[in-house]
């Protein structure tokens, strides 16, 4: 595979007024080029070619793209044959990236790996049935409550206390020693890794076991209470949630994830039926942690232990997952509990009742927690704001930010203008650290490449397609334009930013793709530029950066009248893109505010007329204040530009 850095560096060398002469002859006119369209019979000249903009378009057949749609449409070849055929003109060397798909043999190596392991938990499992297993391992996990089935759907087992119980009979069974080795169940001197220990099986996704947990059995100080199989080719511990292959659909069900630490908390909770449940097995959340969780819920409530000690470091590990997207919420314990010993000692309804009402929003929590420690000291609360509002720098939502914002100010008596402030600043500073990770180099986007799509030919006209089609188009066309001096945001970061609370709400199927894979774009921390989308892989995105980017006649006058969108585009577009993008993005939302208000008043007119959901009618009602007070705002600054 060619890597995307030399992707982009053809993109950048190729001049398509050079590529295209190869072909045909050009003639200047204006700004431009022109010459017979090579895709169609034509007798005066309509094809033409901007070097400016680094484009073509006929304006007969309706054929744009860029070197690359050229090479690909002219001599019928692939991406990647155009992409060095060019990089063999301008004599660029391209660099070459391994495929992410697998060969025939590192499948089967996986593959020999995954056996391995199905053969050792067989053998730990089966050692709970000999005597010794039976008093000792058996009999440990009945002392702790866990059901037959449950040590069934968890795997657990117990590996006694022999040098090399498991390499014998692995090797008897024509297993290689080097598997075994390979899947970590070896120690240094190549006898077995665990020993007289119970055994925690550690599954994938996909329910296939990958590797092992052995707990201590007595209380022997020395020894660390867990050892874990060590990194392997088929186990990363960053990547690895502990439950998650029996719980995965219980949290798409409960729309929540609840995370615990231990693996007994897993399962003492699972077995009591609280099966949305994961552990992160001792160690902080990774990135990758909190990536999975989110593939089944955008909503967390992490369970913590009710250490003071331990909290303050857990809160910062909370940070990850804010930074994903994903709603926090935290429980304490009391003191000295964790969610195994606590379910046991108060039952399990009224456990799962502790944490619905005790379970606190975080950032709010987190407010009040350090406040407890400011106390009056002006110092120290001013350090306060700072660690909060870092927090809520972190949470990509714009209108969740501004609420937690008004919320925090309240709780710690401050004005709601000065931890605005700070936010900004703390928002800028995590923009700089985004930009510095993006130059550190570009991962090929794989993503995309499978998700072609066909054409969309007709013009489908959905509810709000101008709106959402004007966003785009200036999303598209100023790209990486610098729209914050200070701060060095580009339009396309700020855009993003500004409708993230609506992103939800675009119709055209279309316009949905492309700006899911906008905010596919960001979040991967890449900030493209417009060439990007010139020359996109994806004939549909590509069509529309083209269109956008060429058509002076963006809209027409009446459709101006009619949607209330209005032709700054057409003088000086290029000049007036701060304004042009202020004002798109503010249409835009006012009109999908205005939906949104629709929709809520529709429901809360429902809603009234069930007498028995007051509780819900009332969360209607305050919502529709919100989107009232938001639409204000958009409006107010709306006006504001329009005068200006
Ligand atoms: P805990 O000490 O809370 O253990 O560690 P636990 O899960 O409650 O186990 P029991 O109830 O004492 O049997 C929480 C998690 O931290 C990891 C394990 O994943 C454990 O489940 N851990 C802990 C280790 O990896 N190594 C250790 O030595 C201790
Ligand atoms: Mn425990």
């Amino acid at each position: 595979m060619i890597s995307q850095k030399s992707v982009e560096e053809v993109l950048e060398t190729a001049r398509v007024e050079e590529v295209v002469s190869d072909y045909l002859t050009l003639k200047r006119r204006g700004v431009n080029l022109i010459g017979l369209c090579p895709f169609h019979n034509e007798k005066t000249p309509s094809f033409t070619v901007s070097p400016t903009k680094n484009i073509y378009k006929c304006f007969g057949c309706g054929k744009a793209g860029g070197s690359v749609q050229f090479l690909m449409e002219h001599d019928n070849l692939s991406f990647v044959e155009a992409i060095r055929t060019l990089a063999k003109k301008y004599n660029i060397q391209l660099e070459e990236t391994f495929s992410a798909t697998k060969s025939k043999e590192e499948i089967e190596k996986l593959e020999s790996l995954y056996i391995i392991n199905e053969f050792a938990q067989k053998y730990y499992r089966d050692q709970l049935d000999t005597d010794f297993g039976k008093s000792v391992a058996l009999g440990y996990f009945t002392q702790r409550g866990f059901r037959k089935e449950t040590l069934k759907a968890f795997g657990l087992g117990y590996a006694p206390n022999q040098k090399d119980g498991l390499l014998r009979l692995a090797q008897q069974k024509g297993y290689k020693i080097e598997k075994l080795r390979e899947a970590g169940l070896l120690n240094q001197y190549d006898t077995d890794f665990f020993r007289n220990r119970v055994i925690f099986s550690l599954y994938s996704i996909s329910g296939r076991v990958i590797g092992f947990a052995g707990r201590i059995l007595s209380a022997d100080a020395k020894a660390p209470k867990y050892i874990n199989t060590p990194e392997t080719e088929i186990y990363h511990k960053r990547k690895f949630l502990y439950g998650l292959h029996l719980t995965k659909e219980h949290i798409r069900r409960a729309k929540n994830c609840l995370i615990v630490e231990g693996y007994t908390d897993v399962m003492t909770l699972y077995q009591n039926d609280i099966r949305n449940v994961v552990a992160a097995s001792g160690t902080s959340l990774t990135e990758e942690q909190v990536r999975l969780i989110k593939r089944y819920s955008e909503n967390v409530t992490m369970i913590f232990d009710g250490d003071p000690a331990g909290l303050k470091a857990a809160l910062r590990a909370v940070d990850i997952v804010l930074a994903q997207g994903l709603n926090v919420r935290v429980v304490l314990l009391p003191e000295g509990e964790d969610p195994d010993g606590y379910l046991k000692s108060i039952g399990a309804e009224a456990f799962a009742d502790y944490i619905e009402s005790k379970s606190e929003d975080f950032i709010l929590f987190k407010t009040k927690l350090l406040l407890a420690d400011a106390e009056d000291n002006p110092l120290l609360k001013a350090q306060v704001a700072k660690d909060i509002v870092a927090s809520i720098a972190l949470i990509p939502a714009l209108l969740k930010r501004s609420i937690y914002v008004k919320e925090c100010a309240r709780l710690m008596g401050l004005d709601e203008i000065v931890l605005m402030q700070e936010l900004k600043t703390a928002i800028a500073t995590n923009l700089k650290k985004k930009k510095h990770l993006h130059s550190a180099g570009l991962q090929a986007d794989s993503d995309l490449k499978t998700r072609r799509s066909a054409p969309t030919q007709k013009k489908e006209t959905t509810t709000d397609y101008f709106q959402e089609k004007a966003l785009l188009e200036v999303l598209l066309k100023f790209t990486d334009k610098i729209y914050l001096e200070e701060d060095d945001i580009t339009v396309f970061q700020y855009v993003l930013e500004m409708i993230e609370d609506v992103k939800h709400t675009f119709n055209d199927p279309l316009f949905k793709k492309i700006i899911d894979h906008c905010y596919t774009l960001l979040d991967n921390n890449k900030v493209p530029n417009s060439a990007y989308f010139l020359n996109h892989e994806d004939k549909d995105i590509r069509q529309f950066a083209i269109e956008a980017s060429i058509s002076p006649y963006a809209y027409s006058e009446n459709w101006s009248e009619k949607f209330q969108i209005h032709m700054h585009s057409q003088k000086a577009p290029d000049e007036n893109y701060h304004k042009e993008t202020l004002r798109t993005v503010l249409r835009f939302k006012l009109r999908k505010f205005d939906h949104l208000i629709k929709q809520n008043q529709a429901t809360i007119a429902q809603t009234e007329s069930d007498a028995k959901d007051s509780d819900r009618l009332l969360t209607l009602l305050k919502l529709h204040k919100v989107l009232l007070e938001q639409r204000k705002i958009i409006s107010d600054r709306l006006g504001q530009i329009v005068l200006s």
